[in-house]
């Protein structure tokens, strides 16, 4: 009974009524901006019960924590995707104070092994509230097999990835970031509460950009991703607002 009670409230807490529908956030909208002002005003063009944001490695060394802090204030779920690979204790400390920003989700690589990883869930345990969700970074997209046996590699990368997921989901991290063709693979492993956070989304009319491979906002959602982290399509279309409508109504059905 309190099991369907907390899975009701986060439901509800995943999920907007606007106008008479209801959205499901699912949408991840990648802030890869250079400048804090230059993020914020985009910002006025979203609705933060329309989706969440993403604050990586570019736009917080330009902006550090206030920055992240306004966007908090602003309403938006703010994944702070830093990717921490260090020693157990540094780790620990880090997510300690993203947590305290007041964040929704951050990430670790799963690389830094299941001590780190273990060390940052038990550091989340002690935030006021309720703790950000943390979650692994398997292996790079960029990163070949040819990359990856360089790096002392020699496995399989589905298997490598698979691996290295299954080490996260053990040591108590609540999901991971994975390409759309991993995620379908992964999904069919895990329980349905192990997030799957993928990038590289592009509707039919969009450019892949650099991205080697991309895949449709309503597919990536059927091979069981949770959640869509978008950059381009949103933040450089004439209209982001029209954009996110769009992605949104993509996969409202599924
Ligand atoms: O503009 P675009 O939609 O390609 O942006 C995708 C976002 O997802 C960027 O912030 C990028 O850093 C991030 N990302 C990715 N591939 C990964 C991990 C993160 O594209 N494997």
């Amino acid at each position: 009974m309190f099991g369907l009670g907390l899975r009701l409230l986060v439901l509800l807490k995943n999920t907007a009524i606007y106008g008479a529908k209801f959205v499901k956030k699912r949408i991840i909208v990648a802030l890869d901006f250079d400048t804090p002002s230059k993020a914020l005003n985009f910002l006025d063009h979203l609705d933060p019960d329309l989706c969440r944001v993403k604050i990586g490695k570019e736009l917080f060394t330009a902006g550090g924590p206030d920055l992240v802090s306004s966007v908090v204030n602003k309403n938006f779920d703010v994944f702070l995707d830093l990717k921490f690979h260090d020693i157990p204790n540094t780790v620990a400390g880090a997510v300690q104070v993203a947590s305290e920003l007041g964040v929704w989700m951050l990430n670790v690589h799963i690389a830094g092994g299941s001590a780190m990883m273990k060390a940052a869930k038990e550091a989340l345990s002690n935030s006021h509230g309720r703790p950000p969700i943390l979650i692994g970074v398997t292996v790079l997209t960029s990163l070949s097999k040819e990359d990856l046996f360089e790096v002392g590699v020699n496995k399989d990368l589905a298997e490598h990835v698979m691996n290295l997921a299954s080490l996260a989901y053990n040591s108590g991290l609540d999901g991971v970031v994975c390409s759309a063709d991993e995620a379908k693979l992964l999904r069919a492993s895990f329980f349905r509460d192990f997030k799957l956070i993928t990038p590289g989304i592009r509707r039919a009319q969009d450019s892949a950009g650099d991205q080697k491979r991309v895949i449709s906002p309503s597919e990536a959602i059927r091979n069981g991703s949770d959640f869509l982290v978008v950059g381009r399509p949103i933040t450089r279309a004439d209209s982001p607002r029209d954009a996110l409508v769009e992605f949104n109504s993509e996969i409202e059905t599924l």
